[in-house]
This record gives structure tokens, C-alpha cells and sequence, in this order.
């Protein structure tokens, strides 16, 4: 996804080079602002075809683009062994930031990205009669973040919350309710339930015949036996009563909820399917699929004759091959289901299905908690209610106790809070990358200084008042001398389209997180050394308040954040 800048850059450089035909042309943002806004390896790169010193190569090129009419570039320079570094002219970032304040030019340019295009996200996905733990909670928050980038850049996004409201595990629990639960299944609640769950455990490791049980009335449920039915919507209900009040805490609302069980009468056809095409086998009474250069082969029904996890998930891609079409199809799923899902992808291609879509497992990894902050009993998972609950007290405390709540009302501050608290465990999941571990500490949740929710709230909250005592008005031009700090935004105003396609494209909010706290730290540098209003440039100072306000604004939403205008 290339945006004008690389878009015009691409174009010169080619010029440059001498228009050689099919060679790519990268540019990256150098990490250090002494080497640019952009940079390039091109010269390093032809020069080992064309076997001359990559460095002279770099100055020849360097010498052509000066030559070139875009002028939108103040300097071009080699460094190092023969990077090429480009500087924006101050009067381009200046038109560029109009744009990215110019909300419907911002939008369409964004949308044309992904016109035509849909994408099904499968995220969250907690398992019912079991509470919703941290581990969904990472799906969730990374989920939603991705499908609102993919949405942003215009494409046709669903979201699909893929329950665990089906497989063997049923069985077991229909057992325990029969058996030990309470004869008014109304009155069970999410708890009875998990304890259920445990207790069966316990009672089979001494009582193997229970495991025999459960098998059977697994079938049973999956035969449409009423009174398996019967108890397993009770579990589905008491269940979904408890994610519907988690989701609503979060603020995420997921299209669609077919769920595993949705698939009951889908997966025979799949099976049918792996067995004309003659890649599925009985291997000792179960039915699987061997997959080249995997060890595991992937097990579509087990010898009971009962259905597995695997098969439900490959009817749910033929169902949505069919219903969607989609070009993309991204699993944001623990690091611990990897196996499982390259197993789904090989199958799925092995049926032919994958021609024209992309399947993506987003493999998020663990959340691991500060010693002593939020120890687990044995065995027991971290329920996710008490820890936004626990945010929500530590925010309360942190905002009374600071300058930060002191003008609010009672009421403001108990929305701040829970803002805050909320805020933060989402960006805690955010800040970097899916695939990394990531340590759960309450001062850096609830900081308002490091690289953490409450300190972009807050830098915004910071604009929005700027703005609310005197508004961005008329005209903007340079004035003469630009200050450093000024010019440091100029210089990454320009960037946000391109980091909100960069983050879709490697499935990676991380990459808008980052880039929405380094805005935010160069805005309070700039502010802290600067006044805005009653200074000799208020109105450029002013539009520079208002576009890091937008762009932390959008940015904030598109990552799923609660935008307070006053804290
Ligand atoms: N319910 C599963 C679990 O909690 C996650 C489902 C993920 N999505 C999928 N299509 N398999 O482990």
C-alpha cells in the first residue's frame, strides 16, 4: 500500500537510476532524524548488478534527482556506504498535514486502499461455561484493533466471534450438571459451571467410567438428544449473559457470533468432501488428514465418530468462502494454537479452497503477570472482570490523589476512571507486538507518563482544551524560522496514512501505538518549551495543536481507545 510521498518518490528515483524497468525501489523511515524522512538502499543494490562502488552510484543518482522538477524535497544526500536520505521541503509536510486535517480527502485516500476487498476477522472467541480469561481478552482487544485498521483503509470487514460452544467438553459438563449441578438450571451460574468443570476432572482421574460418560452424552447432544440439548442452551445462555456485560465494559460489539455449534450440520459435508477428494484416511477408527512436512496429521473425526475442533473450523471456512467471499481470512488466536492452525491452512489447501484467499493466524503470545500483583491459585484462570474491576479502583485512587481530576466533577471522574482503567488494559495488549509476551504491571497499565493509554488521553485532553480556549482559524503558512520542535512534528504528521496501512498489512497495531506515542511525546516537548497562545505565531502553532489532536483522536479510535476531551 504505497501513499503520494512514496508514490512520488518511486517515480523520481526511477527517473534517476536511469528508468531500469523492474527494479523495486524501497524506502524506510531511518530511526534516526539526522538521516531523514526517508532513506534508500537502491544504490547499494544496483550496484552489485552493475558492479560499480555503490557509493559513486549514490552520487550520480543523488546528482539526476537534482535535476528532476518535483521539488518536494529540501535535501537528498548519501550516507554510509551509499544510502540515499531525502528531506521534505517544510511548504510539502505543511500541505500534507492540511490533508491529514482535511478529514474526507484523509478518508477517501484511505478507503481507496481496500475498495472492493473484504476481510473476515475471527477474533475473541471465548469458550462457553468457562469465564471469559485474559487470554481472550488479548483476541479481543487485538482483533478489534485490526479489524477497525482493515476498516479504515476500506475494506469490507466482519467480524466473527467463533464461541467454543461445542465438542466433547459438553459432554462432560452435561454429566456434571446431571450428577452434581443444581436441578433448576436457571439458578447455575458462570461459577457453578466452571467448578462443574473441575470436578469432573477430579472425580474422572479416580472414576475413568466418567470419561465414558461424557463421550456418550456428547454424542447424545450431538444426535439432538432433548435433554443434552436442553442443558447445553442453558450453558450457552448463562454464558453469553456474562460476555455480553464483558464486551459492553470494553466497548467492543463483534458482527456476527456463529459459533462452533453453528457448524453441527456443516461438517458432514466437509467430510464427504476430504474423502471423494481422497485426502482425508481412517487411521485406527478416526478419520484424518496427512499433512506433508507435518508430523501430526490433522484429525478430522475421532474414533467415537465424534467431531473435532479441526472439522468445525474448516466448515466454518467453507461457510465463509461461501457467505463473504473474502480475500482474508486473519485468526487473532493464542501462540499455543499454532499447530492447529497450520494444520487448518494445509487442509483447507489441500481441498483446493485457498486459490483466492489468504488465510492468517495472528498468534498473540501470553500475558505473564508482575510477581505477587495477581497470583493464580492453582489451575485457576484470571478472570477478566475482576481485573478491569481492580483498574477501575487503582484509576479512582490515581485521579483523586492528582492534578489530573481536580476540576472534574463526581461523575466525570468515576467516566475518566473507568476510561483510564479500560484504556489501559487495551493498550497494554496494543503497545507491541501480537506475537510477544507481554508483562502485566499496573503502573505501566495506569501510568501517565510512559508509553501507555492514560499518557495519549491525556496529551490529547491536552489539545482539545488548547483548542477549546482559542480554535485553529483561516489560513496556516510557515513562518520564517521554524523551530526545532516544531519542525520535528511537521515531520511526522505526514506518516499516519502510512502507518495505519503498515499496521493492517503485517496484522500489527503496534505499529499506530508506537507512532501515536512518539507524536505525543514530540507534542509535549514542543509544549513544554513553548506557549501556543498569545505567541507571535499563534495560528501556525494553533494548526500544529489541531493536527496532532485529529490524529490522535483517529488514531486512539481506530485502536479501540476512549477519547476523553477532559481529564
Ligand atoms: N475457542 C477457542 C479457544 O478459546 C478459540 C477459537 C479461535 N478461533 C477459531 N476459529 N479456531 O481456544
Amino acid at each position: 500500500m504505497e501513499f503520494e510521498e512514496i508514490k512520488r518518490l518511486k517515480r523520481t528515483v526511477r527517473k534517476a537510476i536511469g528508468g531500469e524497468k523492474g527494479t523495486a525501489v524501497f524506502f524506510e523511515h531511518p530511526t534516526l532524524p539526522e538521516h531523514g524522512d526517508y532513506s534508500t538502499n537502491i544504490a547499494l543494490i544496483l550496484a552489485k548488478k552493475r558492479k560499480t562502488s555503490p557509493r559513486q552510484l549514490a552520487e550520480e543518482i543523488v546528482e539526476n534527482l537534482k535535476k528532476e522538477k518535483e521539488k518536494i524535497w529540501e535535501k537528498v544526500e548519501v550516507a554510509g556506504p551509499g544510502f540515499i536520505n531525502f528531506w521534505f521541503t517544510k511548504e510539502y509536510l505543511l500541505e500534507r498535514a492540511k490533508f491529514i486535517n482535511h478529514r474526507q480527502k484523509l478518508k477517501e485516500t484511505l478507503q481507496k486502499k481496500g475498495k472492493g476487498k473484504t476481510v473476515v476477522i475471527d477474533y475473541s472467541s471465548p469458550n462457553i461455561a468457562k469465564p471469559f480469561g485474559i487470554g481472550h481478552l488479548r483476541s479481543t482487544n487485538i482483533g478489534q484493533a485490526i479489524y477497525n485498521l482493515y476498516r479504515t483503509l476500506g475494506w469490507k470487514t466482519v467480524g466473527d466471534n467463533h464461541l467454543g460452544d461445542w465438542g466433547t467438553q459438553f459432554g462432560k459438563l452435561i454429566v456434571a450438571i446431571k450428577k452434581w449441578g443444581k436441578k433448576d438450571l436457571s439458578a447455575l451460574t458462570i461459577k457453578d459451571l466452571e467448578e462443574l468443570y473441575v470436578r469432573f476432572h477430579q472425580e474422572a482421574s479416580r472414576n475413568p467410567s466418567l470419561e465414558e460418560e461424557g463421550r456418550e452424552w456428547f454424542k447424545k447432544l450431538e444426535e439432538k438428544d432433548p435433554e443434552a440439548v436442553r442443558i447445553w442452551r442453558a450453558c450457552v445462555d448463562i454464558s453469553w449473559r456474562e460476555f455480553a456485560r464483558i464486551y459492553r465494559l470494553l466497548g467492543v460489539k463483534i458482527d456476527f457470533a456463529y459459533g462452533e455449534s453453528f457448524y453441527q450440520d456443516k461438517m458432514e459435508e466437509v467430510v464427504k468432501e476430504a474423502e471423494e477428494k481422497e485426502i482425508a484416511k481412517k487411521s485406527k477408527g478416526a478419520l484424518i488428514v496427512e499433512i506433508p512436512g507435518l508430523s501430526a496429521p490433522a484429525m478430522l473425526k475421532k474414533s467415537d465418530g465424534a467431531t473435532t475442533y479441526l472439522l468445525r473450523d474448516l466448515a466454518a471456512i467453507k461457510f465463509r468462502l461461501k457467505k463473504w467471499q473474502p480475500d482474508l481470512i486473519i485468526y487473532e488466536v493464542g501462540a499455543d494454537q499454532s499447530l492447529h492452525f497450520k494444520q487448518l491452512f494445509a487442509v483447507a489447501e489441500m481441498l483446493g479452497w485457498t486459490k483466492k484467499v489468504r488465510l492468517i493466524h495472528v498468534a498473540h503470545g501470553m500475558i505473564r503477570w508482575e510477581k505477587g500483583k495477581f497470583s493464580t491459585r492453582k489451575g485457576e484462570t484470571i478472570h477478566l472482570e475482576e481485573v478491569i474491576q481492580e483498574g477501575i479502583k487503582r484509576a479512582k485512587k490515581l485521579i483523586a490523589s492528582s492534578q489530573t481530576g481536580k476540576n472534574l466533577s463526581q461523575k466525570e471522574r468515576e467516566k475518566v476512571a473507568q476510561a483510564v482503567a479500560i484504556g489501559g488494559i487495551k493498550f497494554n495488549d496494543l503497545k507491541q507486538e501480537p506475537q510477544k509476551d507481554i508483562i502485566f504491571s499496573w503502573e505501566k497499565v495506569l501510568s501517565f507518563e510512559g508509553y501507555s493509554a492514560p499518557y495519549l488521553q491525556y496529551t490529547l485532553a491536552r489539545c482539545f482544551s488548547i483548542l477549546k480556549k482559542k480554535s485553529f482559524s483561516g489560513e496556516v503558512s510557515l513562518p520564517e524560522k521554524i523551530n526545532k520542535e516544531e519542525e520535528s512534528l511537521l515531520r511526522t504528521f505526514y506518516r499516519f496514512p502510512e502507518v495505519i496501512a503498515m499496521a493492517a498489512e503485517n496484522f500489527s497495531p503496534h505499529f499506530l501505538a508506537q507512532y501515536l506515542f512518539e507524536l505525543a511525546q514530540k507534542f509535549n516537548l514542543f509544549y513544554q518549551k513553548h506557549k501556543v497562545l498569545g505567541s507571535n505565531r499563534e495560528n501556525f502553532r494553533l494548526f500544529l495543536v489541531l493536527t496532532v489532536k485529529n490524529i490522535l483522536q483517529q488514531g486512539l479510535e481506530i485502536l479501540g481507545i476512549e477519547v476523553l476531551e477532559r481529564m
